[in-house]
């Protein structure tokens, strides 16, 4: 279980008048995230969804307040005591193409996170890797490619195949279909929700996506100007958000959208 109190974040960005101004990009945010769950965080740009990432995975320091995972707490810890912890944490990004080395073949960019926390043998890795590209539903083939031979949906296979590589606890996705064209943004949420029954995990969706963050789980906090300013666990019906701002997304959606419908009836 990984738990935040009061997680703050600032920044300081320099004006055109050369002073400093505090960007307060998280702001006293308390976050359950339990084993085995998903979660989706669902803001507008700036919000600040980024920078919690950043912190739950311990890739930036906070500010202020505690990350506990499992009691321990994480945002006091030092680098080396980190490196351990790291392998348990993915993240998997809207870039893709900029998140592969260009300069290796799948294979190698698959290999790359289990050679850093396994030894395994060739004939074990080479097994390991080909159950991982049928997992994301590429063919065995495309291991000998290079990035730029794959299409944006095959290179964001590759990215969520490194992501569950070392069996992580928790797995953050970052925008991580955004950009992506209609038909395969589907395809890519359906894998993800397909893996997300296989491989036990704590998932958490990350998207400015209203609909997104409804289709990926029934869990999900609403974040505006660095603050969460609603949580909705085991959303039954759109009724469930009380934030205007909440209900503001939610008016958002296109009328069309047939989960938007299914909600209607069911309020
Ligand atoms: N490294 C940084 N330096 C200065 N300001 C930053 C940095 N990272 C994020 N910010 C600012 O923090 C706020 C939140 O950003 P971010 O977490 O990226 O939001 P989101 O992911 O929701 O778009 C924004 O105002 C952004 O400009
Ligand atoms: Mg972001």
């Amino acid at each position: 279980m990984l738990r935040t109190i009061n997680l703050g974040r600032d920044y300081y960005v320099k004006d055109k008048n050369g002073s400093k101004t505090k960007v307060e990009a998280v702001k006293n945010v308390c976050l359950t995230l339990n084993e085995n769950n998903s979660y989706s965080l669902v803001g507008e740009s700036g919000s600040g969804k980024s920078t919690l990432a950043k912190l739950i995975m311990s890739l930036e320091k906070p500010t202020t307040g505690e990350i506990y995972l499992d009691n321990k707490n994480i945002a006091l810890m030092r680098k080396k005591q980190l490196r351990i912890l790291r392998s348990d944490f993915q993240m998997v990004l809207q870039d893709s193409y900029s998140a592969l080395n260009p300069k290796m073949k799948i294979y190698d960019s698959i290999a790359e996170p289990i050679r850093n926390f396994e030894k395994l043998t060739l004939i074990q890795e080479k097994e390991t890797i080909e159950s991982l590209i049928t997992k994301v539903e590429l063919p065995v083939s495309s291991l000998k490619k290079y990035p730029y031979q794959l299409s944006g949906g095959q290179q964001k296979r590759v990215c969520i195949a490194r992501a569950i590589a070392t069996n992580p606890k928790f797995i953050v996705f970052d925008e991580a279909v955004s950009g992506l064209d209609v038909t395969v943004r589907k395809k890519i949420l359906d894998l993800l929700l397909k893996l997300r029954s296989d491989i036990k995990s704590t998932y958490l969706f990350i998207t400015h996506d209203i609909d997104v963050a409804f289709y990926m789980a029934d869990n999900i906090a609403v974040m505006k100007d660095g603050e969460i300013v609603e949580y909705i666990k085991n959303i039954k019906s759109l009724n469930g958000f009380k934030h205007e701002y909440s209900r503001m997304l939610i008016d958002s959606l296109p009328p069309l959208y047939p989960k938007q419908r299914d909600y209607q009836e069911a309020i």
